[in-house]
């Protein structure tokens, strides 16, 4: 048996948050799950790094479009291995990039065999037109009137509604994909195959949309238009539209159309794929990826299965376009990658949207897993330490010693527990069968609850200074550490770490990574077993001070060199740097030294004019609380009035390298925000009163 899971390939013109994280945590925890139960498994991740988007945010940065590939491939390959998601930690099998040649080979071979296909109606699949239409470049799809808004003056294009940009005329010779003749077949397969586009109401809304009927699809763009991407088979004059090309990476991956990969990997071992995405890019896999394989007599996919966007506590859907994403750097800097794990699949309602804050993962850790499960962990552990020396007691009453048992209150069966676990363990995994993994998570943490309060019950304190309790008090351990084995076998594809620490601190050698929860029988853990070292598993985490010291990172996160940058510098404060280019720093995870060596300081403004013939440039003095105030220049005129920033506290680089331009010298740098397209600088500021010269931290 083997198993198949996939997430989006993600557009490489910039950098992925938390909601690309979260579509590979998913991935990662259904691979687990599975290999945790002995099935060879395959997981797929990767980049989409053709088309325009690519190409623009490729002049945009001075870099060819696969430099551009290339540099977001680089932060993605640093960023899963920091959260455990890569090849190495156990987790995805491959990164994909469509720039591979094999897969080159592949989608060719895919465009070739829609080529020849007749569809249903006994037309070409495939045919040459023109066509015109408003084209939306960072959806990368032609939109219809009720998805733009419409100009207000006729020599206006209109603007996309979900980018609020505006729209390109596209008029130009295509290729079509026949769509409108496989509308019958699609509405068939979601008839026949109730669970192929989940969930249920996510597949009504796939069904209605066909049933409303289907327009064909244009599947390329001529080269002088697009020319990054794959060239059409024996037309190189047109390029394959890019959801065409990215659509096929889940077949070439496992070696459709070339021999190599099919021999490394294997097509026919591997597929159908269950695919994960956003409910976003629902309709590209729901309706004309099915479409494209029945026409090319490829296999359906298991299932596709769409879940909701993370959302900020605001409700607005997270993305770059609108700022408030949640970056990757600060997440893993401030909390435990398991705590992230779990409050992804804690917090939302798979299929539904969820809200992200940093407060509510910041209690979630403190709550469910310090005070939870950390807490059942230290304290069984630290009794066991304690009271039985270190090793696992043996959880048996003798009938002796039953009365005594029954006189503290603790049954001298284990026969209620056990079967409340075995129980508690079913329930808990037909929810992950179903991805209910919310759902899944509150069951583990009743048993979680059990535990914990079987001991507040029978208060083991109490019990050892009674030598006439020994069993009891060994029973009520044994029993406490058994259910924590329980927890770290179920709870190991979603969180791997803790899992792991889990069995070690209980003495086992055994891989939790292979431990097959179905098996888990009562009385696994062996009596008499050495504990290890025991230790916090989840530490708390001080709420008032990462949640400022967040906020701290993020301000400084997002200056940018547009803000500084001078007219004329190699950065024009005019310039629109890409979401890739937009947080220096990011790219790469840096030590808290590092950090260290940049001297940030508050200032005080004291004067502010403009340099003649320089439009975008101040020239500003600033007490920074030395004997003298530096002199800045900041590439902030078209934005600040000299006048207002007089007595304004800022935030200073103050052991940047002096330097000088435009005949003047800047001792330093200030500090701004750079929002919006054309990066408009907002000065970092404080809240309350601080001295000049007060160093940030
Ligand atoms: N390149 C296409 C996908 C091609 S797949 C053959 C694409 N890329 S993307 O970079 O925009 O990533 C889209 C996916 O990222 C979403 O479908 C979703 O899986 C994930 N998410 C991006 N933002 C998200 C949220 N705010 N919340 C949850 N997931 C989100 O579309």
């Amino acid at each position: 048996m083997t198993f198949y899971v996939t997430t989006p390939i993600y557009y490489a013109n910039s950098l992925p948050h938390l909601g690309h994280l979260y579509t590979m945590v998913v991935a990662d925890t259904i691979a687990r799950h599975q290999r945790q139960q002995g099935v060879e498994t395959f997981f797929l991740t990767g980049t989409d790094e053709h088309g325009i988007n690519i190409e623009r945010a490729a002049q945009r940065n001075k870099r060819t479009p696969q430099e551009q590939a290339d540099f977001v491939v680089g932060y993605f390959e640093k960023m899963t291995a920091a959260f455990g998601l890569d090849q190495a930690h156990g987790g995805y099998d491959i990164f994909m990039r469509t720039t591979a040649p094999f897969h080159y080979e592949g989608v060719s071979e895919l465009w070739r065999r829609i080529a020849k296909a007749q569809t249903p109606k006994g037309r070409p699949a495939l045919y040459k037109g023109h066509y015109e239409g408003w084209f939306c470049a960072p959806c990368a799809e032609y939109k219809t009137e009720d998805e733009y808004i419409k100009p207000e003056t006729s020599d206006e294009p209109p603007r996309c509604l979900v980018h609020e940009t505006p729209l390109d005329r596209v008029s130009e010779e295509s290729y079509f994909f026949r769509l409108s003749d496989y509308d019958q077949e699609l509405l068939d397969l979601y008839e026949s195959r109730p669970d192929f586009v989940r969930p249920e109401s996510r597949r009504n809304e796939v069904r209605s949309f066909v049933a409303g009927g289907l327009q064909d699809l244009s599947v390329s763009r001529l080269r002088t238009s697009v020319s990054w991407g794959v060239p059409v088979p024996d037309d190189p004059n047109h390029t394959m539209y890019v959801w065409f090309d990215a659509l096929t990476n889940y077949i070439t991956a496992i070696g459709f159309g070339n021999e190599q990969q099919e021999h490394v990997v294997g097509f026919e071992k591997f597929w159908p794929a269950l695919h994960l995405v956003g409910k976003d890019i629902l309709r590209f896999h729901a309706v004309y990826w099915p479409a494209f394989l029945l026409a090319a007599g490829v296999p359906q996919p298991r299932a596709i299965v769409a879940h909701g966007m993370w959302v900020d506590p605001t409700g607005r859907k997270m993305s770059k376009t609108l700022g408030n994403t949640i970056e990757l750097d600060v997440l893993n800097r401030f909390f435990p990658i398991d705590a992230i794990r779990y409050f992804c699949l804690r917090e939302m309602v798979f299929g539904q949207d969820g809200r992200f804050g940093y407060a509510n993962l910041i209690d979630r850790t403190n709550s469910d897993l310090a005070s939870g499960l950390g807490n059942l962990s230290s304290r069984t552990l630290t009794m066991i330490q304690r009271y039985c020396e270190g090793r696992i007691p043996s959880g048996l009453i003798a009938d002796e010693a039953r009365l005594a048992a029954k006189r503290a209150g603790v049954e001298a069966e284990d026969a209620a527990i056990r079967s409340f676990l075995e129980h508690a363990r079913d329930v808990f995994l037909r929810y992950f069968d179903e991805l209910a993994f919310s759902r899944a998570l509150e069951e583990a943490w009743g048993v979680v609850a059990r535990a914990d309060k079987m001991i507040s019950d029978a208060k083991p304190w109490d019990l050892a200074k009674d030598p006439s309790q020994r069993q009891t008090l060994n029973a009520v351990l044994y029993r406490s550490a058994e259910t924590l084995r329980w927890l770290a076998v179920m709870l190991y594809p979603v969180m791997p770490d803790a899992a792991r620490e889990i069995c070690r601190q209980l003495g086992l050698k055994d891989d939790v990574a292979r431990f097959d929860p179905h098996k888990l029988q009562w009385g696994g853990l062996p009596e008499g077993t050495e504990i290890g070292e025991v230790k916090p598993v989840f530490p708390r985490i001080e709420k008032t001070n990462t949640m400022n010291d967040i906020k701290t990172t993020e301000t400084t996160a997002t200056a940018d060199e547009t803000s500084q940058a001078p007219a004329g510098s190699t950065k024009g404060s005019g310039q629109h740097a890409t979401e890739a280019d937009a947080v220096p720093g990011v790219a790469s995870f840096i030590e808290i030294t590092d950090f260290a060596k940049i001297e940030l300081r508050v200032g005080e403004v004291r004067t502010a004019e403009r340099i003649p013939k320089a439009d975008k440039l101040l020239l500003l003095t600033v007490d920074i609380g030395e004997p003298q105030p530096r002199q800045l220049l900041a590439g902030i005129a078209q934005y600040y009035e000299p006048e207002s920033l007089i007595g304004r506290k800022i935030v200073v680089v103050a052991n940047l390298k002096s330097r000088k331009l435009r005949g003047y010298e800047s001792q330093g740098m200030l500090l701004a925000a750079s929002v919006g397209e054309e990066g408009k600088p907002v000065l970092a500021t404080f809240a309350e009163e601080v001295p000049n010269g007060a160093r940030l931290k």
